[in-house]
């Protein structure tokens, strides 16, 4: 949510900064800016709309600078339009300034600095930012002028309420970038008589894969051959500098249209992945390095806590049927934001656990920290390695799934619930799960990539599905037990990427009022597998259709399930329970993806969203 760039080296910064906001785009798109330090003087380039809209601009002036810092923005405070884009410059014209954040006390810093003489371009909580710094510059009187602007920086995060993360040039030092966080990501790529900062990795891991996470509270000053990191405080923090575990070459789009349509795709390697190394010698269990408990705790638990937001709360609620079925203990599922602000009452033996794709979400992030802040042990599942989240819980699982960067989360998803299932069954094997129980579940994990393949095989007959049904404005979508999450995955799909408004519910809740929507206007996708709740499950496909309504089905029943049930089938594998939710995941993403596009809809960058929601 906002994405900064910083730069300074050897090389041309406009390319380099153009470039890694290219990279962090996902994060927003309503705007985009550059400023370039050059002679004692910044200049900025911003433009509503995408970075290349910006690019545009800076190719035609082709600075030679080798300094600089960039942004692009998703809207917080100020409408989307040039002069409310970053940076921002003080009113002095001696420095500036890109932020991603909120800063709670804007306008009452507003208003003391308008009464100093201070003026504003600009509605933005940033350009407060900008001019506080600029106006400590001013006044700090002791030491040269890097020791100036550290020292301003310093004093601006003392006095700023809310979240941060922040790039700083000024017209004084040349060859200097300040940065510092507070709720808001930032790390540094250490490189090679270059130094970045950036609101995420992928900025800079095409440069460099040595990387610093800066933690709240910290400032970094980097210089060409140079960085140091210091607290709010003053005290120096000694760097840990660690690897980037993905290349550049996979966050290319390669042969595909999309990054969605490339990470459906991405699937049976990302599951791949994320279960490599995981299961014991004898294949009956799964075995987990970063859950530090011992067994003793393990079997102490007798509820768990899953927080996280949007389409990872899918996968929580996934997580809860897998769990208590094969692990037979209790769990809820909060919405990270919910959690928070109400005092969920939680006793000793509860298991914390937050799942986030990015690591950085907000308000997942803020729902670990009262749930620490309480005292219970919170454990994490994340893709993004070194992300805060990954840093502040006691242990966790990281998934491995590789760099998500398409906005609608698809491989992330279903790599969270593989790894669900799995601590299911190693829950499982602590209580009352079978070995051969355990060996059975193992080899249905280890079968899920090729499974999976022959479900994307069939993407040119959902593609079929999908065109045919592009046009219509409402859908729900209806599963039964642990399809339910599923279905509420796929109307979120659906209606993140194509605007269609679409419902998910449990297909039983369907006559207890859904039932109204249904008519020839309202198709239905109804996950139907095999199982105890079929013949359930069909009934509600036969009272849909008596309705007028069309009805495409997702099912693994085979010939329990006679080729005139739907309108339209999706034949999935029939498989063990444990992987059916993912094997289910699959027709949905594609049936979204391909209305989407049938749709014009801009894929990857769907209006309003961004990925990793940094503002609570
Ligand atoms: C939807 C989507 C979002 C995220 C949510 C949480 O496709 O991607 O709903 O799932 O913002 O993000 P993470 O998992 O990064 O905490």
């Amino acid at each position: 949510m906002c994405g900064i760039v910083g730069y300074v080296g050897k090389q041309k910064a406009s390319a380099i900064l153009v470039e890694g906001l290219k990279r962090l785009e996902y994060r927003g798109y309503d705007s985009a800016g550059i400023a370039l330090l050059e002679n004692n003087d910044i200049e900025v380039m911003k433009k509503t709309g995408r970075v290349q809209n910006v690019a545009e601009l800076i190719y035609e002036r082709d600075m030679g600078s080798q300094i600089g810092i960039s942004h692009t923005r998703w809207a917080t405070h100020g409408e989307v339009n040039d002069s409310n884009a970053h940076p921002h410059m003080s009113w002095n014209g001696k420095l500036a300034l890109v932020h991603n954040g909120v800063i709670e006390n804007y306008e009452g810093l507003r208003r003391f600095l308008e009464g100093e003489g201070v003026e504003f371009l600009s509605e933005t909580d940033t350009e407060v930012f900008a001019n506080l710094i600029a106006y400590h510059y001013d006044k700090e009187e002791e030491g040269n002028s890097v020791d100036r602007l550290l020292a301003a920086v310093r004093h601006s995060t003392t006095l700023v309420e809310g979240t941060y993360g922040i790039a700083v040039i000024c017209t004084d030092c040349p060859n200097d970038i300040i940065g510092a966080r507070k709720g808001s990501p930032l790390c540094l790529g250490v490189g090679n008589g270059e130094n970045m900062i950036a609101s995420d990795v992928s900025a800079f891991v095409g440069r460099t894969q040595n990387v610093v996470y800066l933690d709240d509270g910290q400032i970094v000053h980097i210089s060409e051959d140079d960085f140091s990191i210091s607290t709010i405080g003053r005290e120096s923090v000694d760097p840990v500098i660690n690897q980037i575990d993905w290349k550049i070459e996979q966050a290319e789009l390669g042969h595909f249209t999309h990054y969605m349509e490339k990470e459906i795709f991405e699937q049976p390697t990302a599951l791949e992945n994320s279960m490599r190394g995981r299961f014991s010698d004898d294949d009956s269990t799964a075995k987990f390095g970063g859950l530090n408990l011992d067994p003793v705790q393990w079997r102490q638990i007798d509820r768990i806590l899953f927080c996280a937001c949007g389409t990872t709360w899918h996968a929580c609620l996934t997580a809860e049927y897998l769990i208590e079925k094969y692990a037979r203990i209790p769990v809820e599922v909060e919405y990270a934001s919910e959690f928070r602000y109400r005092n969920a009452p939680l006793d000793k033996n509860t298991l914390v656990f937050v799942i986030s794709q990015s690591g950085e979400t907000l308000d997942t992030l803020e729902a670990l920290r009262e749930a620490k802040r309480k005292g219970y042990i919170v454990l994490g599942i994340t893709n993004g390695v070194g992300s805060s989240i990954a840093r502040e819980t006691d242990g966790g699982i990281y998934q491995h799934a590789g760099p998500e960067i398409g906005v609608a989360s698809t491989k992330a998803f279903t790599s969270q619930i593989l790894l669900s299932g799995m601590l299911a069954l190693h829950l499982g094997r602590m209580r009352d799960l079978s070995f051969g129980d355990g060996r059975e579940m193992v080899a249905a994990f280890r079968s899920l990539p090729g499974l999976v393949s022959t479900v994307l095989d069939q993407a040119d007959k959902i593609k079929e599905i999908a065109e045919k049904y592009a046009d219509f404005s409402d859908f729900l979508f209806l599963g039964r037990q642990s399809m339910f999450p599923i279905a509420l995955e796929g109307a979120l799909k659906l209606k993140e990427i194509s605007y269609i408004h679409a419902e998910g519910y449990p297909a039983g809740e369907m006559k207890h009022g859904p039932i109204a929507l249904i008519s020839e206007e309202c198709p239905s996708v109804i996950l139907s597998p095999h199982g105890d709740t079929l013949k359930k499950v069909i009934s509600n496909i036969q009272e849909t259709r008596a309705r007028k309504g069309s009805v495409i089905a997702i099912t693994s029943a085979g010939k329990d399930f006679p080729q005139d049930t739907a309108d339209e089938i999706i034949h999935i594998p029939q498989a063990h329970d444990c992987i059916m939710p993912i094997l289910a995941t699959i027709p949905l993403q594609l049936l979204a993806y391909y209305i989407a596009v049938k749709r014009g809809c801009d894929v990857d960058k769907p209006r309003n969203l961004a990925k990793s929601v940094t503002v609570e």
